[in-house]
């Protein structure tokens, strides 16, 4: 009988200063060509030695994730930049100075050597350095750049706690480490410096206002995809279907007072029907709905967008695994982190927006 899976370890760890026994642990793993997902300061992500092809392999085998979609290389240092990208103008310099350790990804040439399936073929390679204690430790331990992407299936909601990792990946990978709930809650923002202008791929944990300080013509143009394989390739990461709950999910935009009408109507209507309807919501909100049959996930106070941004991954995931039909969400403004949100909204509505003002 063939075993295609192993039990994974999970070890807790403090998030500010993990235990060196399990970092060592799992810098070892990583050495022997394991998998190990961890806490970042934006969402989980699954490990591998990104000098290793064939470790790298094994975290699209985990995840089920095209080939065709590049994955992140985590750096603890600046001075490792050089190794992974090289090219490394003034501006990647002074962007690295400004926001690493953090939640900025940047798009460079790629090192030969790193294998060109870390970056799905292309001579281009994104890397970061998180700021969280534990994969600066490990990566530190290690000694190698560790090639990481979200730690959740592909095309599922990414993980915010170490339970979505092993809801997504118990069994397929070699170690968990649990240090509780990541503080941002979303993932980093994509710019990529290879072309003639500098691109934002994806907004995320550093916003749009606050690159336009270092760069002030950039614009975000979402590229959105609807299918996969052959469309990712020309751009990678902007499937519209991504991070999606099981449920349909629809998002009402426009002001909040018109949204909040329509998404009680939808509500009503879906009851009707006989579907389970959950709602997602800031707290001030939810008496909206107190009268109806629904799944209420209060999002935090209205003006608290970084902890909307905290729970949204998480709220998906609670409302499928209360057996949701259909998930109904209000859109928000979309400035600072609030791109961010929208952005994932927008494509766990597989693109379904219902606009409200018109
Ligand atoms: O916050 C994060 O970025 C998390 C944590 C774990 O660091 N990682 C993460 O990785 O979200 P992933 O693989 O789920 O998303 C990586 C994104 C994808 O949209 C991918 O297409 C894009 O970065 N990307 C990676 N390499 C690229 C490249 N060479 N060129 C263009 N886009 C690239
Ligand atoms: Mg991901």
């Amino acid at each position: 009988m063939v075993k295609s899976q192993t039990a994974t370890i999970i070890i807790r760890v403090d998030p500010s200063g993990p235990d060196a026994a399990a970092i060592q642990q799992a810098a070892a793993i990583l050495l022997g060509g394991g998998l190990v997902a961890f806490p970042t300061e934006t969402v989980y992500g699954l490990g591998a030695n990104a000098l290793d092809a064939a470790a790298v392999q094994r975290i699209f085998v985990a995840k089920g994730r095209p080939a065709s979609d590049p994955l992140i290389v985590h750096i603890a240092a600046l001075d490792q930049l050089d190794s992974v990208a090289a090219e490394v103008s003034v501006l990647a310099h002074s962007l690295a100075q400004a926001f690493w350790p953090g939640p900025l990804t940047l798009v460079l040439k790629r090192r030969p050597a790193i294998p060109a399936s870390v970056s799905a073929g292309r001579d281009t390679v994104a890397v970061r350095i998180p700021d969280h204690a534990v994969p600066l430790a490990l990566a530190r331990a290690a000694g190698v750049p560790i090639a990481a992407p979200s730690a959740n299936m592909f095309t599922r909601p990414s993980p915010t706690v170490a339970a979505h990792v092993l809801e997504d990946l118990d069994g397929r990978i070699d170690l968990l480490l649990d240090g509780g709930t990541t503080p941002i809650g979303l993932e980093s923002t994509v710019l990529d410096l290879t072309g003639a202008q500098p691109a934002l791929l994806r907004p995320g944990g550093v916003s749009m206002e606050a690159l336009r300080q270092h760069i002030p013509d950039l614009v975000f143009v979402p590229r959105y995809v609807e299918n996969a394989p052959a469309a990712a390739l020309a751009s990678p990461g902007m499937l519209l279907k991504h991070y999606s709950p099981r449920a349909e999910l629809l998002l009402f935009a426009g002001s909040p007072e018109r949204a909040l009408a329509r998404m009680r109507q939808a509500a009503q209507a879906a009851i009707q029907q006989g579907e389970r309807v959950g709602v997602m919501l800031p707290n001030e909100e939810i008496g909206t709905f107190a009268d109806l049959a629904v799944v209420i996930i209060p999002l935090g106070p209205r003006d608290d967008m970084s902890q909307i941004g905290r729970r949204i991954f998480a709220g998906m995931r609670e409302l499928d695994r209360r057996g949701m039909q259909r998930i109904l969400v209000r859109g928000v403004a979309r400035t600072g982190i609030g791109l961010a949100i929208w952005d994932r909204l927008l494509r766990a509505a597989e693109g379904r927006v219902i606009e409200t003002d018109d």
